[in-house]
């Protein structure tokens, strides 16, 4: 039988969690509800594909069978979908209403995953016909590069859907790991976001030139980049959306973002000549 997935969202991670399926097979039902933004997707999905054309580790007609199994799609298509995985704004009253036309449409035995990185499995779940069938599937960009999932559980996944998942995740070569408890930050931003938080208090008490940070952490860790460089490129804003999720729903000031943080994304709204992240002036 034909592998279909339904993607909902094409941007940044619902592009690339479409790219990395479609090349392990999986024909890709694609929505996005903003005109164009599919084809934009595809087209720089079909870029990315003929650069690897052009290392020689892809061949053409691989690249255009992949090409092919995206399929630009509309809502009623979806009948014919058995897993969807969600990958619209972070926003809870989007993805509420993303799940009850997926309930609606999907059949009765297919897996609806979210790929949100904060919000509550379980409230998305519950506002569904299925929440036993509702999980999280939280990929890492770029989705296909990075090889880690972590799996969601919502108060009610069962574990045949946990164990849905993960065969989904092994067949387009990803590791996984289960969070069986729907907590904020997963397991990874929980663990990351403290490390950021130190490490810009560390510079911002001018302990150590943020070079000298990121080269310790690198060398004596052995991570492969530093963390102020790592909470730069995941990007400032971002960070401190997180940061302040974790701290508003944990209460812990292990997660208060430090006051560096929140000048440098407000300086970093002014325009240009301002500096944006630790590094970039
Ligand atoms: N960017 C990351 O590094 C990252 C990593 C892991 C998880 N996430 C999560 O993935 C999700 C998507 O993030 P992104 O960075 O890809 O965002 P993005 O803004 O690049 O893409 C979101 C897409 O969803 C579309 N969309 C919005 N509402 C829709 C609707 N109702 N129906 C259909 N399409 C809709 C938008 O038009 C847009 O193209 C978020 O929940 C985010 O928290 C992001």
């Amino acid at each position: 039988m034909e592998k279909v997935l339904a993607v909902i969202g094409a941007g940044t991670m619902g592009g690339g969690i479409a790219h990395v399926s479609a090349q392990h097979g999986y024909r890709v039902l694609m929505i996005d509800e903003k005109a164009g933004a599919v084809d934009k997707a595809r087209e720089q999905i079909g870029k990315r594909l003929a650069r690897e054309v052009e290392k020689g580790t892809l061949s053409s007609e691989d690249q255009e069978s992949i090409l092919a199994r995206l399929v630009p799609s509309r809502w009623e298509d979806l009948a014919g979908a058995q897993m969807a995985i969600e990958a619209v704004l972070e926003v809870m009253d989007v993805k509420k209403s993303v799940f009850q036309r997926l309930d609606q449409l999907l059949p009765p035995d297919a897996i609806l995953a979210t790929n949100t990185s904060s919000l509550s499995i379980t409230e998305i779940a519950a506002t569904t016909e299925r929440p036993d069938k509702v999980l999280g599937m939280h990929f890492f960009n770029p989705a296909p590069i990075m090889k880690l999932i972590e799996i969601v559980r919502g108060e009610a996944t069962s574990d045949q859907s946990l164990g849905k998942a993960r065969a989904f995740a092994d067949s387009i070569g990803k590791e996984t790991v289960v969070v069986e408890k729907d907590t904020p930050g997963f397991v990874v931003n929980r663990v990351l976001m403290p490390l950021f938080i130190e490490a810009m208090r560390i510079y911002e008490e001018g302990i150590a030139s943020k070079e000298d940070i990121d080269k310790a952490v690198k060398l004596g860790l052995n991570h492969p980049m530093g963390p102020l460089t790592l909470a730069d490129l995941t990007g400032l804003d971002v960070d401190l959306n997180v940061m302040d999720y974790m701290y508003n729903e944990f209460h812990d000031d292990r997660f208060a973002a430090p006051l560096v943080l929140r000048r440098l994304v407000r300086a970093g709204r002014l325009g240009r000549k301002t500096q944006k992240g630790f590094y970039e002036y």
